[in-house]
Order: structure tokens, then C-alpha cells, then sequence
């Protein structure tokens, strides 16, 4: 579990709500968020679903749209963005992890100040991105990434 969007949730959310997980991987966070009671749904191009393209679910918009080491693979960040902002309810938070630039470790082209302009010129608010180094101690990946945290609210009407 991203213990960042653990401590993300538990600091936005008082009660369980409904998820989406944009590029899901093996779904270890919907598999946490499930036991907290939230209502997820997660996707990914190995359930078929292709985030270079528009994605609009069936469900209702969600509370939550968070998508972690994503993002820097994309070529169509844009539009990505805007799939977020889509999807989500009015008042919603996303919550996303992705590499930076200087990450040595991945081929992220990916700046803080692309970004930033990327969530505001689709309007969300509240937005807040830091980057910070993290140091991966998993077998056959020990090593330093630089990880770019971005969240942010759809505005309510
Ligand atoms: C590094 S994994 C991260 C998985 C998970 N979010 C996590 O934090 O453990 C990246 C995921 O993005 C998915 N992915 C890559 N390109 C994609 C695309 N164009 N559309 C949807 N998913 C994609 C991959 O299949 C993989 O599961």
C-alpha cells in the first residue's frame, strides 16, 4: 500500500467513499481501500483500458481518483489530466504519484512546472505538488527515486 495516499485519505476523508484507481498494477491499494470500506473501481491497460485515451466510466463520479507511477509513462498527459477532472464528483480529491525528471531510475521527462500548469489550466483547486527523494528497498529495485506527490480539488459549484 502507497502509505502516502494511506495518510492522504486519512487526512481528506472522514467516512469510506468511491475510488477509481487509474493504472491499478497488481491492485494492492484498492485491495487496502477495500478493507476501509470504500467502493472502488480500478482499470488499467491490462484490463483493458488505455489512459493515452479519453476514459469515462459507467459509475457515478467518484470522491477519489488516484493514480500512482502512471502518469510520467504517458504520452498524453493532457489528456490524462482531464480524464481525472471527468471522472470526478464536484468537491473530489485526486491523489497522484509519479516520477520526476530527475528520477535516474526511469525515463520520466516529466517537470513539477509541466505539471502545475497541466492541473491548472484544467482548474482544479487547492493543488499542492512537492517532490521529494525516496529510497526503493524492494528485492532487485534497491535504489533512489525522485517522486513527484500531486493533489488537488474539483471545485465545488
Ligand atoms: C509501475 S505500475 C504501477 C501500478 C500501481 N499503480 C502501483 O502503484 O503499484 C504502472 C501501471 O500502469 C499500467 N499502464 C501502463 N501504460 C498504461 C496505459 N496506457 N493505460 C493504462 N494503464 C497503463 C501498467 O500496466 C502498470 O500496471
Amino acid at each position: 500500500m502507497n502509505i502516502y495516499l494511506k495518510n492522504f485519505i486519512s487526512e481528506k476523508f472522514k467516512k469510506p467513499g468511491k475510488a477509481l484507481d487509474l493504472g491499478a498494477g497488481e491492485f494492492f491499494d484498492v485491495a487496502y481501500l477495500k478493507q476501509l470500506r470504500w467502493k472502488c473501481e480500478a482499470v488499467d491497460i491490462k484490463t483493458g483500458v488505455d489512459l493515452e485515451k479519453t476514459y469515462r466510466s459507467k459509475n457515478e463520479p467518484f470522491d477519489l481518483i488516484y493514480s500512482n507511477y502512471l502518469l510520467h509513462k504517458l504520452k498524453n498527459k493532457k489528456l490524462f489530466i482531464q480524464t481525472i477532472y471527468d471522472n470526478l464528483k464536484n468537491g473530489g480529491w485526486f491523489f497522484i504519484h509519479t516520477f520526476d525528471q530527475s528520477d535516474r531510475n526511469s525515463k520520466s521527462d516529466l517537470s513539477q512546472i509541466y505539471l502545475q500548469k497541466l492541473l491548472a489550466e484544467q482548474g482544479f483547486k487547492n493543488v499542492k505538488i512537492k517532490l521529494f527523494s525516496y529510497y526503493d528497498n524492494e528485492k532487485n529495485h534497491k535504489h533512489w527515486h525522485k517522486i513527484l506527490e500531486a493533489s488537488g480539488q474539483k471545485n465545488k459549484k
